[in-house]
């Protein structure tokens, strides 16, 4: 497999733009690409305040800091992606969205690269299949923040190679995150062990069993949790959070899965966390 030196990242939300600092960060040239100029825009400034609070922390020099900002491209257009040697997609959380954008990766790049995605419960195995490359197709999924979280799951599909494994694996090594190696199952191993956690968070709270600020608390301090999990719900979002339990819903064909329907009358009400302003907390 050929030397990295370039990696695409597509979406820039809070995930693409996370990951697009840390491989800057790592001495990689990084393509940014949104269709929107607005998520552009908004991702340049969250790199660039992300990359201050390392500098304020003293974990990485105002000259690192420039220098990544100075190693990521932000580009509307896709076709951008064509000299890269891994690509990962990092868009809205949604099959069909997911498969279109992998799609078009597959006709724009060269054999050789690497398709990541940072899907976080959707099938590899299934993703991979509207690619003529299932061999290189691999989950790379990142948690948010990128900068601040060591782990990364990598997921191989039924055809990822072992030489893209081990590719992806000494890539988030060099990063200096640390990688677990997970079969394709719904939800892999971190959202199918979180996501139940949080949605009987809040069964608990619908069922009147005690308050949102109670509940994160026996976590945070009961079990050393950083955030409660109706804070983390928040932070996450409240829509990914109910994709999500769809997906293992669906993904297992169990019912213990199904999403309480408190989340599902907070997100068809718009109430998405933080994002919002308001979720199972007030933001304003
Ligand atoms: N970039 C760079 N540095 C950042 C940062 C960012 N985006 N956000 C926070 N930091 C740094 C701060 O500078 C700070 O450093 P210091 O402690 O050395 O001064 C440190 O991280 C902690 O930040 P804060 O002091 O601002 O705030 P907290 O101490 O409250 O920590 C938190 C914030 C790191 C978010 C912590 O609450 C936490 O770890 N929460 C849990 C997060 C979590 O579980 N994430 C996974 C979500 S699931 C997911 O992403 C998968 C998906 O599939 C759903």
């Amino acid at each position: 497999m050929s030397e990295l030196t370039n990696v695409s990242v597509i979406g820039a939300g809070t995930m693409g733009s996370g990951i697009a600092h840390v491989f800057a960060l790592g001495g990689y040239d990084v393509n940014l690409v949104d269709s929107s100029k607005d998520s552009l825009e908004k991702a340049l400034s969250s790199i660039k305040n992300n990359l201050g609070k390392q500098v304020k922390k003293e974990t990485i020099t105002a000259e690192e800091s420039d220098n990544s900002l100075a190693r990521i491209r932000f580009e509307t257009n896709i076709g951008s992606v064509d000299n890269s040697q891994l690509v990962i997609e990092a868009v809205y959380e949604k099959k069909e969205v997911k498969e279109k954008i992998l799609k078009e990766l597959d006709s724009l790049c060269p054999r050789e690269t690497v398709l990541a995605t940072n899907t976080s419960s959707i099938s590899i195995s299934e993703l991979a299949l509207v690619t003529n490359r299932s061999d290189k197709v691999i989950g790379m999924h990142f948690f948010n923040p990128v900068p601040v979280m060591q782990l990364v799951e990598i997921i191989k599909g039924r055809s990822t190679s072992g030489e893209t494994f081990l590719f992806i694996k000494s890539v988030v090594e060099r990063l200096g995150k640390i990688p677990v190696e997970v079969n394709d199952s719904p939800g892999f191993i971190s959202n199918r062990l979180l996501m139940p956690m949080i949605n009987e968070a809040v069964f608990a709270l619908m069922e009147n069993v005690s308050s949102a600020e109670d509940i994160d608390q026996v976590m945070k301090l009961g079990m050393k949790h950083p955030m409660g999990p109706l804070a983390l719900a928040d932070f996450i979002g409240l829509d990914v959070c109910l994709n999500i339990m769809e997906v293992l819903q669906e993904g297992f064909n169990n019912d213990k899965y199904s999403p309480c329907p408190l989340l599902q009358k907070k997100v068809a009400a718009g109430e998405l966390g933080r994002k919002t302003g308001v979720g199972f907390y007030d933001y304003s």
